[in-house]
């Protein structure tokens, strides 16, 4: 269970005029294990800045964020690393996530390599296992990234975030660079691993279509705040909200 709960986050720019730009600004939400909760919103609302907090990738301002009732940002520094680590994200773009000179096993490895995961005999097991679970085969474990097309790119970025056992996988708009072809079949993938391994999900998208078919509840984000949560399919049937309503016609059109 993933607990957010008021969560703020502001950003300094510029050098002598500094400017405020307040990113996300009291955001609570609730994730049960299993479920999916989305966030839609406008370029520059505040979502990825959401989701990078999640990822202890910046510190929040103000506010709690809790797994299984434990708050990472005031958990002891030993305890945190462990936390931290049943959150991990998929990116948007699969090819800058995976490093170019390395073989894709290598990309596979390397997060059980450093968090000290099994033995050598383990990790080659676990590596086939995860492997299976996206649907990839071993040839393309001595590729490189320049060659292997975007939607096995992101089905290995899926594995490699499974490497290390989280119970809660971040979406930021995991499927926007894909052929349309593709993103169903890793929208459908991404469902099946939801069931199979009871993983909670954050998904971040534009597409309200994608949401409604893929998400239990969702936000409705506009400048840093939310101004609508809920069912997602309330939401979308009979939206409440100015700002809601206006995203769902703009999507319409
Ligand atoms: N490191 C930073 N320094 C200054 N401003 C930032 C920083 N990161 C984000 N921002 C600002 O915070 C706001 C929210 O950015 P964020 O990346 O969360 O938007 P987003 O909703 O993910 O947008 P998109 O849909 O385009 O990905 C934007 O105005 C952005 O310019
Ligand atoms: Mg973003």
């Amino acid at each position: 269970m993933l607990e957010i709960y008021k969560l703020s986050k502001s950003f300094q720019s510029g050098i002598l005029k500094k400017q405020k730009t307040q990113a996300v600004q009291e955001v609570s939400f609730c994730i049960p294990d299993g479920k999916t909760f989305g966030i839609v919103g406008n370029s520059g609302c505040g979502k990825s800045t959401i989701a990078r907090m999640l990822l202890s990738l910046i510190r929040p301002d103000a506010g709690e964020i809790r797994i299984d009732g434990k708050d990472i940002l005031t958990a002891p520094k030993r305890n945190r690393q462990a936390l931290s680590r049943k959150i991990q994200i998929i990116f948007q773009h699969p090819e800058s996530s995976l490093d170019p000179s390395k073989k894709i096993r290598y990309s596979l490895m390397e997060p059980m390599i450093i968090h000290r995961m099994y033995d050598k005999a383990g990790r080659e097991k676990r590596m086939r296992e995860l492997l299976e679970l996206v649907d990839i085969p071993e040839t393309l474990l001595t590729h490189y990234p320049h060659q292997i097309s975007g939607g096995e790119a992101q089905r290995i970025m899926i594995a490699r975030a499974l490497t290390l056992e989280p119970g809660i996988l971040v979406l930021d708009e995991p499927t926007s660079m894909l052929d349309v072809s593709i993103q169903a079949q890793m929208m459908t993938l991404l469902k099946e691993l939801q069931k199979k391994l009871g993983l909670s999900y954050l998904f971040i998208s534009h597409d309200m279509d994608v949401v409604k078919w893929f998400c239990d509840e969702i936000a409705v984000m506009k400048e840093g705040t939310f101004v609508e949560q809920g069912d997602a399919e309330q939401i979308i049937k009979n939206p409440q909200h100015p700002f809601t309503k206006e995203l769902l016609e703009n999507f319409r059109i």
